[in-house]
């Protein structure tokens, strides 16, 4: 019986879309006000799911504390508040996209969990558009 768990988090981070090797104009063309050179910040909104089997112990999948502060600790210390492109190392040669985000986050939070529980992860960049990725 797998049951999912999900903590939803928040944090601010500047971001610019753009290529290094186009020009502004086509990067314009392609990310809109996304590639503005001066850069620009998203409130965004992250849900980490994890489903696994109830702990007949605890009754548990996991101890929400823990999904709490290793969320804290493996992204909002790292993203929030920072220019991605310039201040977080994923990002230094990686756009970051909602689509390379998403996945940067599952990266960091997947080698702390239980390796049997299977993590899904949610990225709102507005309250309209979102990704998912999971392995
Ligand atoms: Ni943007």
């Amino acid at each position: 019986m797998k049951v999912t768990v999900s903590r939803k988090a928040h944090f601010n981070a500047a971001h610019r879309l753009y290529r290094k090797d186009w020009s502004n104009a086509q990067n314009e063309a392609l990310f809109g006000k996304c590639s503005n050179p001066h850069y620009h910040g998203h409130n965004y909104e992250l849900i980490v799911h994890v489903t696994g089997d109830i702990d007949p112990e605890t009754g548990y999948v996991m101890d929400m504390k823990i999904l709490k502060d290793l969320i804290k600790n493996e992204v909002e210390d790292k993203m929030d508040h920072k220019n991605l492109n310039e201040e977080v190392a994923e990002f230094f040669d990686l756009i970051p996209t909602a689509e390379n985000m998403v996945v940067v986050i599952y990266n960091s939070l997947k080698p702390h969990l239980n390796p049997e529980h299977t993590l899904e992860v949610t990225l709102y960049e507005t309250p309209r558009n979102y990704v998912s990725y999971s392995e």
